[in-house]
């Protein structure tokens, strides 16, 4: 992490985890143990049905809500679909895009990219994914892949706007599994994300833009992560879903940094 230029950000992802009532008393748990600090933002991305709930609860407080997928359509026949500025009428902030689940299910770079587009137009901050397989990785290639998404990703997203897109590297071998990156493997990666900012954009915006790691990251070991210098935050799966796990995974982003 780095607070002196960039935001830190702890964002869960439920996943398709959890109904509207188990939201509620989710949020009524985690609302009592909230750490009071303002050192970090702090996201709950949950189910689209779950919205309404997550937003009431945390009206008052400084978390933000966000969806977990958006269409970059603005309206139209689309059944099944939610579109940007529903989900910012509904009271979202942010919104996950890219992740690994979803490009399983069918997404390609040119998908993530209209939505990642659809929702800085609409006011929300799209946590763009990227991230590599195991395959790739042991041939060598996830620098080249990883910058590959990026750049396809955030292709036409002007100088003004780059700044409020938030960027999670998960590893998809690490994605529950309970096998982490390590910190320097985690870092390594993340390091070059802002070495492509950088190339794209300048400087100033590679330094401003938060990256985020997730990916089995928990209460044990994302200190460790958070302390590498290019890791600003964590999108956290599982440990999300406790609020003991995610208020200590809150706490620890609450030390020193570079
Ligand atoms: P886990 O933390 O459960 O490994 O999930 C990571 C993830 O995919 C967050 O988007």
């Amino acid at each position: 992490m780095n607070r002196k230029y960039r935001k830190t950000v702890i964002a869960g992802n439920w996943k398709m985890n959890k109904t509207p009532s188990e939201t509620k008393e989710f949020m009524a748990q985690f609302k009592t143990i909230m750490p009071k600090g303002r050192w970090c933002d702090v996201a709950l991305c949950v189910p689209a049905v779950c919205i309404p709930a997550a937003v009431r609860a945390m009206r008052e407080t400084r978390v933000g809500i966000g969806a977990e997928n958006v269409n970059a359509n603005p309206s139209g026949a689309y059944t099944g679909e939610v579109a940007a500025n529903m989900l910012v009428d509904a009271g979202c902030k942010y919104v996950i895009i890219g992740h690994s689940e979803r490009r399983a299910m069918g997404e390609t770079d040119a998908d993530v990219n209209a939505k990642v587009l659809a929702a800085l137009e609409a006011g929300l901050i799209p946590i763009m994914c990227c991230g590599e397989s195991l395959e790739q990785r042991e041939s060598g290639i996830t620098e080249e892949w990883v910058a590959m998404q990026i750049k396809l990703g955030l292709a036409g997203v002007s100088e003004e706007k780059i700044r409020k897109v938030v960027i999670a590297y998960e590893p998809i071998w690490a994605i529950g599994t309970g096998r982490t990156a390590t910190p320097e493997q985690a870092q390594e990666v993340c390091e070059n994300i802002r070495a492509v900012i950088r190339k794209l954009y300048s400087s100033k915006n590679a330094r401003a833009i938060s990256i985020l790691y997730g990916g089995s990251m928990n209460e044990k070991n994302a200190y460790e992560l958070l302390a590498q210098p290019d890791i600003d935050g964590g999108l956290i799966g599982g440990a999300s879903l406790v609020p003991e796990k995610f208020v200590q995974i809150i706490e620890a982003a609450n030390q020193p940094t570079v």
